[in-house]
């Protein structure tokens, strides 16, 4: 059978696995799809030993995304722009391509999932690290009517927009005015915390996104509950969206994804 995996430091909570399998039982393909942690300091040696094994493909999780992007031999050109790898297909002859699919994710989850309209709106980016450069481009390309990149370290933000020159770089304190989507693209929920915000940007009007998920809301999206927001998304829509484009990318096939978003936001309130 043909074997994928997804690769990282720790893979023990990926929710990959799941979702690919899901995706194979529902499209008819006959392939393995494993969780596996690689060592913090031998990458690159590791992923040639799964080549040689026979592995097809691979996605890239925390936190070699930067690792991949050096490692393999091609590069799409949306991955070049975002200088990260989050996918890699290993062809025929050998050679590996890396791509990534995060930023295909959240645009699919805010636009076709949610049907949030993005043209013309305005939108503050919350973080700069390397999730928030894997979504900018396909996020500008939808046309905003601004896009504000707010973070805790504004040489970051700065360095963005010196590569993308549509985006307003600044810091959390600068923040004020209006937003219709306010994104969550720090790595802040992870550990419990809030980006320092002002209460002032949430209201009734505005729009919250969390790139995390968990089965319980985030720290962000309680946040913005208590202050009177009402249309809110955690990250798990863009998981599934990033990885029915990866699955597409080395099967030719496009699985659904409301199902699967469905069933394990289900498998997710289950397990709490
Ligand atoms: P990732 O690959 O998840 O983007 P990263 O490249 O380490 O990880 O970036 C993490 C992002 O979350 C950064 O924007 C970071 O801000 P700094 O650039 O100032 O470090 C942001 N971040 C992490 N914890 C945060 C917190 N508690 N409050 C605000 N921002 C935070």
């Amino acid at each position: 059978m043909d074997r994928y995996a997804v690769i990282g430091h720790p893979i023990t909570h990926s929710l990959s696995p799941q979702i690919h399998t899901l995706f194979a039982a529902q499209t008819t393909q006959s392939l393995t799809y494993e969780g596996i942690e690689l060592p913090l300091t031998s990458f690159e040696t590791r992923l040639w030993q799964l080549i040689k094994e026979g592995y097809l493909g691979f996605n890239v999780t925390m936190p070699f995304k930067g690792d991949a992007f050096d490692f393999v031999d091609e590069l799409t050109e949306r991955a070049k722009r975002a200088r990260a790898v989050n996918t890699i297909k290993i062809l025929a002859d050998g050679r590996t391509i890396g791509d990534t699919t995060d930023g295909v994710g959240l645009l699919n989850d805010l636009q076709q999932h949610l049907k949030w309209t993005l043209e013309d709106t305005h939108i503050l980016m919350l973080g700069a690290g390397g999730a928030v450069r894997g979504v900018l481009e396909p996020l500008i390309e939808a046309n905003p009517a601004s896009l504000t990149l707010a973070n805790r370290t504004l040489e970051k933000a700065e360095e963005l927009a010196d590569d993308f020159p549509e985006i307003t770089p600044c810091s959390f304190a600068e923040l004020s005015g209006r937003f219709d989507l306010i994104i969550n693209g720090t790595s802040a929920s992870l550990s419990g915390m809030l980006p320092p915000i002002p209460e002032s940007l949430i209201n009734p009007g505005v729009k919250c996104y969390d790139m995390m998920y968990s089965a319980e809301p985030t720290a962000f999206l309680k946040w913005a509950t208590s202050l009177g927001a009402v249309d809110l998304s955690d990250g798990l829509g863009m998981l599934v969206g990033q990885a029915a484009e990866s699955f597409n990318y080395w099967r030719g096939v496009s699985p659904e994804v409301q199902p699967v978003i469905d069933e394990l936001r289900q498998r997710l309130t289950i397990a709490t």
